[in-house]
């Protein structure tokens, strides 16, 4: 475990001496993009542009989040772009999750891109933390995070994190002294809902996996468990229930809980059964749609993490 408060000082002092001139980061609003861009923030100011591309796939309220916490409490010079129409209409009809990660991926970085033309910056901010560029070259899953530099761009690269694992991100997150809300967040993939929905992404799907993915992430805090990750997925297919006396076809939402360390490996967390069933009948009472609710007890591996 490093020193946090050592390792900031020298970080800012590293990043004081290596970036001379206009410095960008997509954040996400993840606590290694986070705390990558605070970092930066600290050792150059105004000169860090903060753009989060908002591509409508995030969790509920979280852009409003973001930009209370940067812009009006961090004072960051921050970007909103609201990018959400385009990413619909570039992932229309797409079933496959390779196919959703590199579209998704690829108009990502276009619109980055545009912004950091505008913005003349030279330097390129990552929040890479070390399992991304070791599971990466791995092959198991593209992460945009990584996969995506902008290529055809001359932008040097800072990857302040690069040697940090995740706990240690967060106790660097503490010790800077941000909220909970960004110190404790779950992990969340760049691509979003957009795979928490299996196949097909359509806004009411989206809408549908938000409000159970926000009702899962509440029960667990009242619940006062902490695990690595916790979540509802979208199933791709209807099945059959009964409101009232009569059958009735609807969607299905699984809920993942899972703790680990690095999300190299994982378990399904051994929740209590109350909590489950409290989760359940929110949904399914809540969400429009939803008829059933299951609980995925595969460790990783054999699964992964995410359904997609
Ligand atoms: P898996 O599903 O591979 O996930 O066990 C491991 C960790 O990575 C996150 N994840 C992603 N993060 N872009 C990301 O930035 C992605 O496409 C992506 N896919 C999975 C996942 O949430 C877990 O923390």
């Amino acid at each position: 475990m490093v020193d946090a408060q050592k390792f900031i000082e020298e970080a800012i002092e590293e990043i004081r001496r290596t970036v001379k001139g206009k410095a960008i980061i997509a954040l996400s609003g993840g606590v290694d993009s986070s705390v990558a861009a605070v970092l930066v923030h600290k050792a150059i100011g105004k000169n860090l542009v903060a753009v989060f591309v908002d591509h409508g796939f995030m969790r509920k309220n979280e852009p409003k989040q973001i930009e209370e916490i940067f812009r009006n409490k961090l004072g960051m010079n921050l970007r909103m772009i609201d990018a959400s129409d385009r990413f619909f209409d570039a992932i229309r009809g797409v079933t496959d999750p390779e196919k959703k990660r590199k579209i998704i991926g690829e108009l990502f970085i276009r619109i980055f891109e545009e912004v950091a033309k505008e913005e003349k910056a030279e330097y390129l901010v990552q929040g890479t933390i070390a399992p991304d560029w070791i599971e990466s070259h791995g092959g198991i899953k593209s992460h945009h995070n990584v996969a995506g530099l902008p290529s055809g761009m001359k932008l040097k690269l800072v990857e302040p994190l690069r040697d940090l694992y995740k706990d240690e991100v967060r106790e660097v997150a503490r010790a800077l002294g941000l909220p909970k809300e960004i110190s404790e967040r779950m992990p969340f993939p760049g691509p979003g809902l957009a795979v928490r929905v299996l196949g097909e992404v359509t806004r009411e799907k989206i809408e549908i996996v938000r409000e159970a993915n926000a009702i899962v992430e509440e029960e667990v805090e009242k619940a006062g468990i902490k695990p690595w990750q916790a979540f509802a997925v979208l199933m791709n297919d209807k099945t059959v229930g009964v409101k009232g006396d009569i059958r009735d076809y609807g969607y299905t939402i699984a809920v993942r809980i899972v703790e680990s360390v690095d999300a190299m490996t994982a378990t399904a967390m051994e929740v209590d059964w109350k909590l489950l069933k409290t989760i359940m009948k929110r949904i399914t009472r809540e969400v429009p749609n939803v008829t059933r609710v299951l609980y995925d007890i595969t460790d990783k591996p054999p699964a992964t993490i995410e359904f997609e």
